[in-house]
């Protein structure tokens, strides 16, 4: 057996959730290999609508478990709001005993969130766009050897471990200004704690070599997007983990040799939100009529997404860096009534013809080169079956395949689980 991973090919916000939750119940486990609660992933079934933030998007399958792995940066506080909030809408995690944390996963202080927000007023204009979870700078403290596990919340030691890394925190809040109180903060970070502590806590790398080795199906679940990984990304506008398949190796342990099939999520067009170069952008009516057909607005900040056409130069880069095996499509049906759709198979930058992602994209924009595809007009939203697939759009999709040479298996036509058409 070996672990399926499924990722965003882009700049995040793919629908990665809604896969996920569509995927559930061929897998028996299902976990969160990086990121923090940045994530929002948005599930919709039964006319009800859920947005997660760091709990794994299985949840509300029935047989599957769910992990928050070792390479997820958690947020007691946001992670409690999570699992109150599921348990007023009639799901306890606890009685339903299907999520697991692993003890190698760091945790986000309220002081870790304070310094997210006075390194980006710092940076004024050049800002990286930051969500402002502290997710940033507990990365930081985790590779300058600092950090603070969920395994330590159980050390007699844990509280001076905490004052320890709050006051090293202090010291450089002091540098940047005055030290906003975080009492009432703090006070809901020890509560949160004690509510983590009533979860399994496990090592992901054993947990899920259990799972293979039993014959069981698993699968590692990315956020954000390959685009914004921390080394291969648009850097610096980029997040703080790897979001590639190398990082559901590092996230949960798992060993490069038993990685399975690797699911890579696009959106038949591009958005990307927060700051950083965006190629295929367009600054203009159509990418607000795109924004405002896809309600292209974060899940976790509310802030509205830049959105553009579909980038083939990234997504073929973003297919090569994490071994894509299959491709799933999703908001097709913003695309309708757009007579003409574009694709940029190219760039323009510094004078050549490229089809490749450049290293600075920052301070040279690359020009994009467009092919024009012909659009529907059809409401996908309403169709099931693939016979029902309107001609332009099926031809959209051949172009794709042949360009990016991976097979698309799943198209998605609508924020609701069963508005997810299998293809191939
Ligand atoms: P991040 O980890 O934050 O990048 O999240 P994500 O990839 O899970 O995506 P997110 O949930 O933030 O955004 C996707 C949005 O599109 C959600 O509101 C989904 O409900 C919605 N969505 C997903 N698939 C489709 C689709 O095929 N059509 C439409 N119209 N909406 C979709």
């Amino acid at each position: 057996m070996a672990v399926d991973v499924l990722l965003g090919l882009q700049w995040g916000d793919e629908g990665k959730g809604k896969i996920v939750d569509v995927l559930a119940p061929q897998y028996d486990l299902i976990a969160r290999f990086q990121g923090g609660p940045n994530a929002g992933h948005t599930l919709e079934f039964d006319g009800k609508k859920f947005v997660l933030n760091t709990i794994p998007s299985g949840i509300f399958e029935k047989h599957t478990m769910n992990l928050i792995g070792n390479g997820v940066v958690i947020d007691p506080i946001i992670l409690k709001k999570e699992i109150d909030k599921l348990k007023d809408a009639g799901i306890d995690l606890l009685a339903k005993k299907n999520l697991m944390i692993a003890r190698k996963a760091h945790l986000i202080l309220p002081t870790h969130q304070l310094l997210d927000a006075s390194s980006e007023k710092k940076m004024g204009d050049s800002k990286i766009g930051s969500t402002l979870k502290g997710i940033g700078p507990t990365y930081m403290d985790k590779t300058g050897r600092n950090g603070l596990r969920v395994g330590d919340i159980y050390l007699p030691d844990f509280k001076d471990k905490y004052n320890k890394l709050v006051e090293k925190h202090c010291s450089i809040l002091a540098n940047y200004g005055e030290i906003e109180d975080f009492s009432e903060r703090e006070k809901a970070f020890f509560e949160a704690i004690e509510l983590l502590k009533q979860f399994p806590h496990v090592d992901s790398e054993h947990l899920v070599a259990k799972y293979l080795k039993e014959g069981k199906k698993v699968l590692a679940e990315g956020a954000q997007g390959t685009m914004l990984d921390i080394d291969f990304g648009s850097y610096p506008f980029v997040t703080s983990s790897n979001t590639t398949t190398a990082g559901a190796c590092t996230g949960l342990g798992i060993a490069p040799n038993k990685i399975g099939d690797v699911i890579g999520i696009f959106k038949a067009y591009c958005t990307r939100v927060g700051g950083g170069p965006f190629p295929t952008e367009l600054d203009n009516e159509v990418g607000e009529e795109l924004r405002k057909i896809g309600h292209e607005f974060g899940a976790t900040t509310g802030r509205p997404r830049r959105c553009g056409w579909i980038d083939l130069p990234a997504l073929k880069y973003a297919i090569l860096l994490n071994g894509v095996t299959q491709l799933v499509m999703t908001k097709a049906d913003v695309l309708s009534g757009f007579e003409k759709i574009y694709a940029c198979t190219h760039y323009k930058y510094n004078g050549e013809t490229i089809d490749y992602m450049p290293y600075d994209i920052s301070s040279i924009k690359p020009e994009p080169l467009w092919e024009e595809i012909d659009g529907w007009n059809e409401d996908l939203t309403g169709i099931r079956e693939i016979n029902e697939i309107p001609e332009k759009l099926q031809a959209y999709i051949d172009y794709l395949e042949k360009e990016l040479e991976v097979p698309i298996k799943y198209l998605s036509v609508g924020p609701d689980r069963l508005q997810t058409l299998v293809l191939n």
